[in-house]
């Protein structure tokens, strides 16, 4: 067992996983993200996730963000606090929780956790994930070896950052149809495929529970298919990733 912790703009959850199963091995804990979602403020509130399963699970632990990752460093934030921008998280939140962290994007985590375990399994050539929340995050796979902190949400398209017309939390602010999301999802994976060829894209984020509702409208020449793992997926990925670390893998 491992922990995986999921920092979202809205809630922090965590739960240990198993990692044989790809499956959480005790129900998951979900506290709401702080506000302001300062760095400190986030590692109180994971605090509470680690001591509510101290005892059955105290080895490393494996947390996603929603900003890329590099040695550590947080290079910008889009969805959460700016202090955390620039900001050397990993090795802070190390000190906080006094656990091994290891710290990657969230969409890289929820990508891991699919290709092993989910819609990815078994699928070679290009596979792009993408999560449809708040923001839209992307993971790149070839081959199934990860290409990391892809940053595909932020694309431009029609002038416009994607994530700011084709997240589902912009579906959700204007209230609009399916039908005139699908329209702005479509204009956004029609640009992917125009960039990448991609062989596989695979839907995540909690609207892909609905995927039946949108996923239909869309007219692509690449396979685009639901996540399986829905919402567990970043939480099982992050644990994935902290025992690679933790193995030396
Ligand atoms: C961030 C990404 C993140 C995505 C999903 C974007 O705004 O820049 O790093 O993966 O949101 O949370």
């Amino acid at each position: 067992m491992t922990l995986g912790i999921d920092i979202g703009g809205s809630g922090i959850k965590g739960a240990p996983v198993d990692l044989d199963r790809g499956e959480f091995a005790l129900p998951r804990l979900r506290v709401p993200t702080p506000q302001p979602s300062t760095p400190s403020a986030c590692a109180r509130a994971m605090g509470e996730i680690v001591e509510h399963f101290a005892g059955r699970d105290d080895g490393p632990i494996g947390i996603t963000i929603p900003a890329p990752v590099i040695d550590g460093v947080t290079p910008s934030m889009a969805n959460l606090d700016q202090t955390w921008a620039g900001f050397a998280a990993e090795d802070f939140l190390t000190g906080q929780l006094r656990r091994p962290v290891t710290l990657l994007n969230d969409a890289d985590a929820a990508g891991i956790a699919e290709m092993r375990f989910g819609a990815g399994r078994d699928r070679g050539g290009l596979v792009i994930m993408t999560t449809l929340g708040t923001g839209i995050g992307t993971a790149l796979f070839h081959n199934g070896v990860l290409i990391p902190n892809s940053e595909l949400g932020h694309m431009e398209v029609d002038g416009h950052d994607a994530e700011t017309r084709a997240s589902s939390g912009y579906r959700e602010r204007e209230g609009l149809s399916w039908k005139k999301w699908a329209r702005h999802l479509q204009r956004y994976y029609a640009a992917l495929e125009r960039l990448l060829c991609p062989d596989l894209f695979i839907v995540g984020g909690g609207v892909s529970k609905k995927h039946e509702r949108f996923l239909p409208l869309l007219d692509l020449r690449t396979p685009i298919v639901p996540a399986r793992l829905r919402n567990e997926a970043g939480i099982i990925g992050a644990a994935l990733a902290a025992r690679h670390r933790a193995d030396g893998a």
